[in-house]
């Protein structure tokens, strides 16, 4: 049912059917749904699949995180909706532990969702074989991509296969809101119509939309390549997450691994007091993902820091990042 009481079936073992562009501007097709944010768009979609009144679950990486500022952009739609979720482990890198997915969604109630993310732009390694077990087993896919704009739009690396992709734009640009649902089925653009509930048309931050996506993505994949040679001067007491730019990923952030949580929270501290745009993305896991039952997650989440690659940040601005760092570290010991 939606929020109006009317019933919605959808068939998910159809697929959605192709999109694409690869370079220049973003090629808005007219299954494109604008909403002040990601987690909008993410309510609108789980009302249309009716999961709930159909006695499924929402099935989430087990890297899911809040603050007290934003509250959690992935599980407060669930929680709102009072509908169930159910967790799959991710590895220490954050990919897909998929086996141990597989017994997941094979356990999981009919009519169940999965969601996955890109984190930090990276699409997982085995994406397609991830989607391709989903379909088989009839349960419809929402690509969490808030961080990854670029490598979809720019690389088509992902957001293509999912029935249903989120897009954040305020975490990708400088603008203060902006959530996208594209929906890659017809089925699923019937339910939601354009102008459906919740939906705006004429936000400012659409303006985005008019961004060369190749040049942005090209800065930001330079920017990331720059800074990971300078940060192997910090080891190993700072770590790129992965060993180089993963495929297919246009990064929102560079991901780093901290030797121990002090550090990471004294490197976060003073960079921000410095002037630099750091964040510490998911340092308090949702109280869901509990200690015992999700040790790789609480350990990553305890010691990650994500460094700035946006595209206004020139090579000056990445030495003088590093070399701050490597006083810290050294001030620390
Ligand atoms: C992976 C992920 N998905 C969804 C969201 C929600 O984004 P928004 O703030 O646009 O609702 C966020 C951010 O909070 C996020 O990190």
């Amino acid at each position: 049912m939606d929020r109006h009481g009317k019933q919605m079936m959808v068939d998910f073992k159809k697929g959605p059917s192709a999109v694409g562009r690869v370079s220049g501007r973003v090629n808005r097709t007219s299954r494109w749904r604008l909403y002040p944010r990601a987690r909008d768009a993410f309510g609108a979609v789980l009302d249309a699949l009716a999961i709930g009144c159909r006695g499924g679950a929402v099935i989430l990486p087990a890297y899911v995180g809040y603050s007290s500022r934003e509250g959690s952009g992935v599980y407060d739609p669930i929680q709102e909706r009072s509908l169930s979720a159910r967790f799959y482990p991710v590895c220490d890198d954050l990919t897909v532990d998929v086996e141990h997915l597989k017994s997941v969604l094979e356990e999981s109630p009919q009519s169940s969702a999965l969601v996955l993310i890109h984190y930090f732009g990276r699409p997982d390694p085995e994406l397609a074989a991830i989607i391709r077990l989903a379909r088989h087993l009839g349960v419809p896919v929402i690509e969490d991509a808030a961080h990854a704009y670029f490598s979809a739009e720019a690389l088509a690396s992902c957001g293509k296969d999912g029935e249903a992709v989120l897009y954040s734009m305020h975490k990708m640009f400088d603008v203060h809101e902006g959530g996208v649902l594209k929906l890659n089925t017809e089925a699923l653009a019937a339910v939601i119509p354009p102008g459906a509930a919740g939906q705006v048309c004429d936000a400012d931050w659409v303006r985005v939309f008019e961004e060369d996506v190749t040049a942005h993505s090209q800065a930001r994949v330079a920017n990331y390549h720059k800074l990971v040679t300078r940060l192997r001067a910090l080891a190993p007491a700072v770590v790129p997450l992965w060993p180089g730019l993963p495929v297919g990923t246009v990064p929102q952030t560079c991901p780093v691994r901290v030797s121990n949580t002090t550090l990471r929270d004294q490197l976060y501290f003073g960079l921000k007091a410095e002037g630099f745009v750091v964040a510490s993305l998911y340092h308090t896991l949702i109280r869901a993902l509990e200690p015992e039952c999700f040790t790789a997650s609480h350990r990553l989440s305890e010691r990650m820091l994500n460094l700035p690659v946006a595209p206004s940040m020139t090579e000056a601005e990445v030495d003088r990042m590093v070399e701050f760092m490597s006083s810290l570290i050294t001030r620390s010991t």
